[in-house]
């Protein structure tokens, strides 16, 4: 669904047709290439997108665009000629408020609402109003006495002022697209219908990978647990399915563990299985509602015979990856998980064969030293390509 938008960014009067769920970061930096904005989270948490809205400090990763009809958006772009940031940025210099500068445009953004909004603020307060603002490089140290310092020199009046909550502009436009958004069957994480599943042609052009895994049981025997999407999800670690397919369609949830990071994905997929040439496909579609990332993959696979008790399953995936965790979708690091999960599931296959009863495997967290090596390998592949 998308939404007709018209604001005002950075004294600009902007129209532009939005969909229901792209968040205001996205906008100002996609639609209007307004790059000064930085993302970090997208969660809410870093503070790096903070802008003005309507004069309060917003986290623009987490406002939808479509609710901002009729604000006025002030970007840290939008303070060329604005005396009090002018000091503030002056400041952030001297004292070395800055190192990579990715946490900077929201730092500016905190540092000009505390300036105008806590005259008084020691720099324990500053470090209070601070806190929702994080920065990997300085220690805050030379942030604060930027701060202070400014604090300290009577500095000019604040142009960009907090409006009045009268003055907000089309409240029920808001309400109505913030409800639009959130009740589309992928933000709810609710169950999609297959016609809201993914064809093979979106894929064409997404990053895949093929995989080998060689079993020590017989083909038929493996034959008949892959045919099956019930047996087949028994030998995943961490999923489940939701009940038999119906008419190829099947939901369910997977947890996967990657070091630190604990996702949850919940969807839904279409399989298809051809007993004669023992190959199929799974089409489908999930969401991490904590992330709020997207995982959407087609999955081909083949097995092939190699005689007596030897067989070997070729799989061939494409995927997509949108959100947060999309920084795990580069494929030195999506192999080194395929190869830890397509592992655990061979051993439970070769297990299930031989003992239908077997038991589920337990989810095996992947390292994060592991992670960090196929992060070098995939650097060094990247730095050798551009020779
Ligand atoms: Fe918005 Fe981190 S990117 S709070
Ligand atoms: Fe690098 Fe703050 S200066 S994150």
């Amino acid at each position: 669904m998308s939404d007709r938008l018209t604001l005002q960014v950075d004294g600009q009067e902007v129209s532009a047709t939005v969909e229901g769920r792209m968040h205001l970061a996205d906008f100002l930096r996609e639609e209007l290439l307004k790059t000064g904005t930085h993302l970090g989270c997208e969660q809410g948490v870093c503070g790096a997108c903070t802008v003005f809205v309507n004069g309060r400090p917003t986290r623009s990763c987490i406002t939808l665009a479509a609710v901002c009809e009729g604000a006025q958006v002030t970007t840290v772009e939008g303070f060329d000629d604005d005396p009090l940031m002018a000091q503030i940025r002056a400041a952030f210099s001297r004292h070395h408020g800055l190192q990579c500068g990715y946490c900077t445009p929201g730092m500016l953004t905190t540092a000009y609402d505390i300036v105008r909004r806590c005259p008084d603020a020691d720099r324990a307060r500053i470090r209070q109003e601070l806190s929702g603002n994080l920065c990997r490089c300085t220690g805050y140290a030379g942030i604060v006495e930027a701060i202070a310092d400014v604090l300290a020199t009577n500095p000019p009046a604040a142009i960009v002022q907090p409006m009045a909550r009268t003055e907000i502009k089309h409240p029920v436009a808001m309400r109505a697209a913030v409800q639009r958004a959130t009740s589309s069957p992928a933000v709810a994480g609710g169950n999609l219908a297959a016609a809201e599943l993914p064809t093979a042609a979106d894929f064409d052009n997404a990053i895949g990978l093929q995989q080998s895994l060689s079993l020590k049981v017989a083909a038929a025997d493996v034959w008949a647990i892959i045919s099956d999407p019930e047996a087949i999800a028994a030998c995943i670690p961490g999923a489940a399915l939701d009940g038999p397919a119906d008419g190829g369609l099947v939901s369910g949830h997977c947890q996967v563990s990657v070091g630190l990071i604990k996702a949850h994905f919940r969807g839904q997929a279409m399989f298809a299985a051809d007993a004669g040439k023992q190959t199929g496909r799974l089409l489908g579609k999930g969401r991490d509602s904590l992330s709020r990332t997207e995982l959407a993959g087609l999955l081909d696979f083949a097995l092939v015979d190699e005689g007596g008790d030897q067989c070997r399953l070729d799989l061939d995936m494409r995927y997509q990856l949108n959100g947060p965790l999309s920084q795990f979708g580069r494929p030195e690091l999506v192999r080194e998980i395929a190869d830890h999960f397509l592992r655990a599931v061979g051993e439970a296959l070769e297990a299930r064969v031989l003992d239908p009863h077997s038991k589920a495997p337990r989810q095996r967290s992947l390292g994060g030293m592991r992670l960090i090596v196929a992060g070098l390998k995939s650097l060094l592949n990247r730095a050798l390509r551009l020779r």
